[in-house]
C-alpha cells in the first residue's frame, strides 16, 4: 500500500484541480503542529505567486471541496494561508485495518525495484575483528534489510581484505619463525607438499606483532612488501599458506559475524577482483586514462569544480603491485558483470571517502558501469569511548569484536540472574538478544554518519531510545495477548485520545519507512520504533484493556495493541534485532 501522504496528496492535488489550480500545488506532508492538526499542505502559498492572489484565498477555495470529503474531520484554513487537515475515524480505522491485512506492513513498496550491492563488513583476514567494523556490519545489514523490505533485490557482500600487504606480513613473519615449512620454498609443488594447519590464536597475534616489527625494521618491511608481490603473482608456496590462512581467518569470522545475527550472500574477496584487473588496465590503457608518474601507473579525476586538491588515484606501484584502488576499480567490473546492479552502495569508515570518490571518478571516466548505474560512498562515523575518543579496551588496545560481545552478554547475563521470567536455560539466550538489542540500537539510532560515544550503561536502560526498552514494549504485548487468551481480537472503532495517537503513528509510519529508505537512514527506523512503544505506552496506561467490561472495546484494544507489536516487531527485525517472549 502506499503512505498516506502520498494518498493524501492525490485527494488535495485533485481539489486543487477542481478549482483551476495546478494540481502540483497539492503537495501533503505530516504537520509539525500536531496539536492543530495531523496533515498540512502549504501549497496555497506557491499558488499565490501563481496566480497573483492572497494564499488564503486559494487555500479557502481548495478547503471548501475538501470539506465535501469524508476523510478529514476537520478542514481548516489558517492565514496566511495554511491548509490544515485531520483525518476521520473512520477513515483511520480503515487505513489501520489495510495495514493489518497487508503482507508487507504497510512498508510502501518500491515502483521500480532495483538491484543493490551493498559492500559492507569488509573485515581484512588475519587481522583481528575489531570494532571499526562492527558499524559496517550493523549498518550494512539494517540498510540491507530495508532496502529489501521495500521491494529491491538486495546483494550483500562482505568484501573481505584478503589480499593486501597484511598477508605478506604475515607470511614473512611465518617465515622467519618457521623457516623449514615447505611452503617457504621456491620449488614447493601444490600437487604434493602441504601446509601445516594454523590455529585462530597464533594467527591472532602474528598479525600485530609483524604489523609492529614493519614500522622499526626496514629489511623486515621489504620482505613482507616481497611476499605480497609474490602471492600477488601465484607463487605456489605463498598461494597455499594464504589459503591456510584464509580457511582460519573466515571460520572465525563468520562465528563472530553469526553472534551479530549479521549474513552477507557473498564472501568475496579483493582477491575475487583479482582477474579483472588485467581487463581494467587495458580499458584504461585504451581509453588512454591511465599514465606513468614516478614509476606508478596513474589516472587523473580532479574535476574542475574541486576547490580541495584531488590527487590522481594510483592502479599500479612502482614495485608493480596492485593496491586498494585497482581491487575496488576491477570489483566494479566484477560487480556489473555479476549482478548488473542498478545501485552499488559501500558502507565504509567515512575517513575512506577519499579513496572512494577517486574510486568511483575513475570508474565513471573508464565507464565501468553504464551511466545509471549509482555508485554511492554511505561512510559512518567513529565509535568513541566515554573520552571522546575511538573506544579502545582498559589497557588501551583496539577492543577486538569478540570481546565487545562478550561484555554486552555479560553485562545482560547479570541483569537477567535476578529475572524471574527467565528459565535458566534460555538465559544464554536471552542475553546474547539483550546485548546485541543494545548494541545495534545505541548504534543505529545516531545518523551513521555521526560520530557516537558507547555508553553500555545508557544502551542497557530499560528507559528512554534504547534497544531493551523496545524488548521491553514487545514482551510487555505479549504478556498481554497470553493473558488475553483466545480473546476475539477485532479492530472495530477509536474510543480514546491514546489511541487515536497510536493509530497516527503506525498510520505515518508507511512515510517513515519511503524516508529512511531513499535517504538510507536507518536512524528514523529506530526513532519511528521508539515513537510507537511510547505511543503503546500511553494507550497501555490510559485504557486498561485486560479490565475493560466493554467486549467491544476489548476486542478492538487488543487488536490494535498486536499489530502494535508487529509492527515495532518488524522494525525491530529491519534493524537486526531479535526479540524476546518475556522479560
Ligand atoms: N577492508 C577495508 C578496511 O578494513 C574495508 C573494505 C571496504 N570496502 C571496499 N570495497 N573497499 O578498511
Amino acid at each position: 500500500m502506499q503512505s498516506v501522504t502520498k494518498t493524501l496528496t492525490a485527494v488535495v492535488s485533485e481539489a486543487f484541480g477542481k478549482c483551476g489550480y495546478d494540481e502540483k500545488l497539492g503537495v501533503v506532508t505530516p504537520s509539525d503542529r500536531l496539536d492543530l492538526c495531523q496533515f498540512q499542505c502549504n501549497g496555497a502559498f506557491s499558488g499565490a505567486k501563481l496566480y497573483k492572489k492572497a494564499p488564503f484565498m486559494i487555500a479557502d477555495d481548495v478547503a471548501a471541496i475538501l470539506k465535501t470529503e469524508d476523510i478529514f474531520s476537520k478542514v481548516d484554513v489558517v492565514k496566511p494561508g495554511f491548509l490544515n487537515l485531520t483525518l476521520s475515524d473512520d477513515y483511520m480505522l480503515k487505513i489501520v485495518k489495510e495495514i493489518e491485512s497487508d503482507k508487507f506492513c504497510g512498508i510502501p513498496q518500491a515502483e521500480t525495484p532495483q538491484k543493490i550491492v551493498i559492500d559492507y563488513g569488509g573485515p581484512n583476514v588475519a587481522k583481528p575483528l575489531h570494532i571499526g567494523h562492527l558499524r559496517s556490519a550493523i549498518i550494512g545489514e539494517a540498510l540491507k534489510r530495508l532496502a529489501r523490505v521495500c521491494g529491491n533485490t538486495v546483494y550483500g557482500d562482505v568484501h573481505l581484505g584478503d589480499w593486501g600487504l597484511q598477508i605478506g606480513l604475515v607470511i614473512a613473519e611465518l617465515n622467519e619463525r618457521y623457516p623449514d615449512w615447505k611452503c617457504f620454498s621456491e620449488d614447493f609443488d601444490a600437487s604434493s607438499d602441504t601446509v601445516p594447519e594454523l590455529n585462530p590464536d597464533l594467527l591472532c597475534e602474528v598479525y600485530p606483532f609483524a604489523s609492529k616489527k614493519s614500522k622499526t625494521d626496514e629489511d623486515f618491511k621489504a620482505k613482507a612488501h616481497t611476499a605480497t608481490f609474490e602471492l600477488q603473482n601465484g607463487r605456489p608456496g605463498y598461494i597455499a599458506l594464504w589459503k591456510e590462512i584464509l580457511r582460519v581467518s573466515i571460520a572465525d569470522l563468520k562465528g563472530n559475524y553469526e553472534k551479530l545475527g549479521v549474513d552477507f550472500d557473498y564472501w568475496y574477496g579483493e582477491s575475487d577482483a583479482d582477474k579483472y584487473i588485467p581487463e581494467l588496465m587495458k580499458i584504461l590503457e585504451d581509453k588512454k586514462l591511465s599514465y606513468e608518474s614516478d614509476g606508478a601507473l596513474v589516472v587523473d579525476v580532479e574535476l574542475e569544480s574541486d576547490k580541495a586538491p584531488m590527487p590522481p588515484v594510483i592502479v599500479r606501484k612502482s614495485d608493480n603491485s596492485s593496491i586498494y584502488a585497482t581491487t575496488d576499480l576491477a570489483t566494479i567490473i566484477q560487480r556489473n558483470k555479476d549482478f548488473s546492479p542498478d545501485k552499488i552502495w559501500y558502507v565504509v569508515d567515512k575517513r575512506q571517502e577519499l579513496h572512494f570518490t577517486q574510486v568511483f571518478r575513475c570508474a565513471r571516466r573508464a565507464e565501468l558501469v553504464p551511466e545509471s548505474t549509482e555508485l554511492e560512498f554511505l561512510g559512518f562515523g567513529t565509535m568513541n569511548g566515554a573520552d571522546g575518543k575511538p573506544y579502545k579496551t582498559r589497557d588501551g588496545g583496539v577492543m577486538r569484536l569478540s570481546d565487545l560481545i562478550e561484555t554486552v552478554t555479560n553485562a545482560s547475563l547479570e541483569r537477567l540472574t535476578n529475572s524471574t521470567f527467565v528459565s535458566e536455560e534460555d538465559r544464554e539466550d536471552y542475553a546474547r538478544k539483550l546485548g546485541m538489542a543494545a548494541i545495534k540500537f545505541g548504534d543505529l539510532i545516531n545518523h551513521r554518519s555521526k560520530d557516537y560515544i558507547f555508553d553500555l550503561d545508557k544502551f542497557m536502560s530499560a528507559e528512554g531510545k534504547t534497544g531493551i526498552y523496545l524488548l521491553y514494549t514487545v514482551s510487555r504485548i505479549n504478556s498481554i495477548m497470553k493473558k488475553a487468551g483466545d480473546f476475539k481480537a477485532e479492530l472495530n472503532g477509536i474510543y480514546t485520545e491514546s489511541e487515536r495517537e497510536l493509530m497516527l503513528k503506525l498510520i505515518m509510519s508507511g512515510d517513515v519507512w519511503g524516508s529512511a529508505m531513499s535517504e538510507k537512514a536507518p536512524n528514523y527506523i529506530c526513532e519511528n520504533a521508539y515513537q510507537l512503544a511510547v505511543s503503546f505506552s500511553h494507550f497501555y496506561h490510559e485504557n486498561h484493556i485486560m479490565d475493560e467490561p466493554d467486549e467491544k472495546k476489548k476486542a478492538s484494544w487488543l487488536a490494535l495493541a498486536q499489530l502494535t507489536r508487529t509492527m515495532i516487531v518488524k522494525h525491530l527485525d529491519v534493524l537486526g534485532i531479535e526479540t524476546v517472549e518475556n522479560m
